[in-house]
């Protein structure tokens, strides 16, 4: 049994790390902390944990004993707290945007304050698997990707990969309400955002040096992604759909093979003819699409923020640098209906 702990325990991210993990086969939780309900029981203040969850909150972590943390706070903590846990042997994967950008400079810019670990942010492997799998097998540290960034990045990895399109993009996604997290704000206030629909961040959004990096590594390319962000009136689930313009004559037959060699192996991410945000909710998988017309292509990836978009990949994570199976814990189905 592998021992874990989870810094940032009552947030929504948090809450479904221990959601997935609590029926893992190879992981146990040992610890999970909060500032606010230190001392309290976890199934006390997140009650769908009840019977499966028998820890109280702590204000801290102790380090020793665990084999790897989940650092699941705003951005900002997880450069605070990852030196000391590296320093005492202890894997970490954080949740936050913290170590997803390669450089300072651009930490800063997007993040508007300074990078306090430079050392590690070097060093930190990008998580997603398909893309990144034998560098998350090493790694000891890995900065789980953005929820937008992930729905994006697995639709138009493999049209970057196979060099086919031009590096300019741009992205139109959609996401439900729990990726801003459990602090309630006006935008996400229900009689706000209820029954409508609205673009925020355009241009500006963090995700998008996260996208453009993960793609360029996979690339040589040098993408310009213009990524519109939209907040839809549901809890979970993304859907991104990106435009590209195509290099090379192309069907759409030929796009669905190039989909089919990266992905055709993979658990979690799936070429279906329609991707929908229904059909991943609850579960680790993306659904991801692209059609041809007129030389351009459009392409789709949907998800759920809180797993695939989060904490589900984080357990895929977790369980290659563990030297676990890569689906354990997360292998079921959407939702459905
Ligand atoms: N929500 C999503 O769909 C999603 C998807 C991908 C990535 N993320 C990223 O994952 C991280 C967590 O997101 P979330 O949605 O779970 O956030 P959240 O719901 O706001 O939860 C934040 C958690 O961090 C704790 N916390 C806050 N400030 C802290 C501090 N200064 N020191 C220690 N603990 C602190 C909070 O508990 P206490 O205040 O009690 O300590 C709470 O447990 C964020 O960086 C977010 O950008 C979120």
């Amino acid at each position: 049994m592998k021992n874990i702990g989870i810094i940032g325990g009552t947030g929504y991210t948090g809450g479904e790390l221990a959601r997935i993990l609590c029926k893992h086969p190879d992981i146990e939780i040992a610890a999970m902390t909060s500032r606010q309900n230190a001392g309290k029981k976890v199934s006390d203040v997140q009650t769908y944990l009840k019977g499966y969850v028998d820890l109280e909150y702590t204000e801290a972590l102790n380090a020793k004993d665990m084999d790897l943390v989940f650092v699941a706070t705003p951005h900002g903590i997880a450069m605070k707290e990852t030196p000391a846990l590296l320093e005492a042997g202890v894997k970490v994967i954080d949740m936050s945007g913290d170590y997803r950008l390669k450089d300072i400079a651009s930490y800063k810019k997007w993040y508007g304050h300074d990078h306090t670990d430079a050392k590690h942010l070097k060093d930190a492997v990008y998580g997603m698997p398909e893309l990144f799998r034998n560098d998350i097998k090493k790694a000891e540290m890995v900065a789980n990707p953005g929820c937008y960034a992930t729905a994006t990045i697995l639709a138009m990895a493999p049209l970057f990969s196979s060099g086919i399109v031009k590096n300019d993009v741009i992205v139109d996604a959609k996401s439900g309400t729990s990726g801003a997290g459990m602090v309630p704000s006006a935008r996400t206030h229900h009689p706000f955002c209820g029954e409508s629909i609205i673009p925020y961040s355009v241009g500006t959004h963090r995700h998008t040096p996260e996208i453009e990096g993960a793609l360029n590594s996979v690339s040589k390319g040098n993408a310009e992604v213009l990524f519109t962000p939209h907040l839809l009136p549901i809890v979970r689930g993304i859907l991104s759909t990106c435009y590209l313009t195509l290099t090379i004559e192309a069907t759409d037959d030929d796009i669905a093979s190039i989909y089919e060699k990266k992905y055709g192996n993979e658990p979690f991410v799936h070429f279906v003819d329609e991707p929908s945000i229904r059909a991943v909710v609850g579960s680790n998988h993306c659904q991801v699409n692209a059609k041809i017309f007129n030389g351009k292509v459009v392409a789709f990836g949907a998800i759920d923020n809180l797993v695939k978009g989060a904490s589900g990949q984080a357990v895929q994570c977790a369980n290659l640098m563990l030297g676990l199976k890569e689906t354990s814990g997360i292998d079921v189905p959407g939702m459905g209906v």
